[in-house]
């Protein structure tokens, strides 16, 4: 019976759209940065669809959240979830389709009365995105044990607030341990974020690896001085060395070939005035690629680059590591089981790399763990134009029901 079950596709873009009236943004995207006031209220409105779907709720220390629905039998659940915060300029898609098909499987299963040898649990993971507080996937990697909680509590914002004291502000800081919901398999559904489904017109991506990931901060400490009367050569201007190093950043990625991406995301100057020379430069330099070693003589260029830089302008240069993530492999046999589901199902399916970071790569460090992408027009995402059409969902979210059937009640 259940192999014949499918989601309700209605149901589950009401969903994602009744989400997006929270934190909106101009063009239809969300702004929910971790923790803040539109973060909580995304929280309570999926806390209240997990409640109204019968699911155990529980929260834990670093505020992520698990809805969980028993089997016939105890024991680690089949997982599935992502997130709900969003960078800035957020779509209304990323994370949150995730987190949504997984309610909407479980609303499948109780409208068919279907019960599951293994209990079912959709997790709704803190700080994915990183962007307010760094790192990201920050929930997960607690949750695996990746970051003590402590350093994760005491973490601050780009705001320079606490992580710990928003946590507590908003009212989710849980009591369970980090770490207390067991999975024995993880599947995360969420849009490619890139151009590749799109372009080949393939509708299903099964994830089996993902890129490495570099993020520093570089602050530039050079001197403040009139713009008028300072001749070229007496400067030490830290706002012309926050724009080579971006230049530089750039001309990496075309050193280091086509699979190298580097952005400089945040740069601020101080004073910040236009006619004195910046005293001072913090810029971040996101840098990834799918081979390790290739990320690591990108990150070498990049300080080697810094140290002549201050060298020659004669100022201090100094950086601090805000993440860093090796590539991940994810479960072949999972991925494998995305790929024949979809097959099964009649739909087109590629096997592909993730571009972006998702909390599946933290998963992957304590159980078996892939994912499903589904397209995004133009390859748009971080972006509130981010789209994914109904029909494109639905499939997605019908090869993420049948992947957690397979592991939640295998025959
Ligand atoms: O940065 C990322 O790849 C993800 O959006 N957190
Ligand atoms: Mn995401
Ligand atoms: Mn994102």
């Amino acid at each position: 019976m259940s192999r014949g079950l499918r989601i309700d596709g209605h149901r589950l873009n009401a969903a994602i759209d009744a989400l997006a009236e929270i934190g909106p943004i101009p063009g239809g995207g969300n702004c929910r940065l971790a923790l803040t006031d539109e973060d909580r209220l995304g929280r309570d409105h999926v806390v209240a669809r997990m409640r109204a779907l019968g699911l155990r709720v529980i929260i834990d220390r670093i505020g992520n959240v698990f809805g969980i629905r028993d089997g016939r039998e105890h024991g680690p659940a089949v997982m599935t979830g992502s997130h709900i915060d969003t960078v800035r300029t957020g779509g209304r898609f990323d994370g949150n389709l995730g987190v949504l098909a997984g309610l909407e499987v479980i609303e499948t299963l109780n409208a068919a009365g279907a019960a599951t040898r293994h209990p079912l649990a959709v997790a709704v993971f803190t700080d994915e995105e990183g962007a307010r507080f760094a790192p990201d996937m920050l929930g997960s990697l607690v949750h695996v044990g990746g970051l003590s909680l402590e350093q994760a509590l005491d973490t601050r914002a780009i705001d320079g607030a606490r992580l710990g004291d928003e946590l507590a502000r908003i009212g989710y800081a849980g009591d369970a341990e980090p770490g207390t919901v067991a999975a024995r398999a993880f599947i995360e559904l969420h849009v490619e974020q890139g151009p590749v489904l799109e372009r080949e017109g393939v509708t299903i991506g099964a994830v089996h690896d993902l890129q490495g990931i570099s993020w520093q901060a570089v602050r530039i400490a050079g001197q403040s001085n009139h713009a008028g009367t300072t001749p070229m050569h007496l400067r030490h201007d830290a706002g012309y060395c926050a724009a080579r190093i971006a230049c530089r950043v750039r001309e990496l990625t075309a050193e280091l070939g086509s699979g190298q991406v580097g952005t400089v995301g945040r740069l601020r100057l101080r004073p910040d005035l236009i006619n004195v020379i910046a005293a001072e430069a913090e810029l971040t330099v996101d840098l990834r690629h799918t081979r390790e070693n290739t990320l690591r003589e990108a990150e070498r260029r990049l300080a080697s680059f810094l140290d002549s830089l201050a060298a020659s302008e004669g100022v201090h240069i100094e950086t601090e590591s805000l993440a860093r993530f090796e590539p991940v492999r994810f479960d072949d046999a999972l991925a494998g089981l995305v790929a024949d589901t979809a097959v099964r199902l009649g739909l087109s399916v590629r096997r592909m790399t993730s571009g972006a970071g998702h909390d599946a790569q933290m998963m992957a460090r304590v159980c078996p763990s892939a994912m499903i992408f589904v397209p995004s027009r133009d390859g748009l995402s971080h972006n509130p134009a981010e789209y994914t059409a109904p029909h494109e969902i639905e499939a997605g979210a019908n090869v993420l029901l049948q992947c957690l059937l397979a592991l939640a009640d295998p025959a």
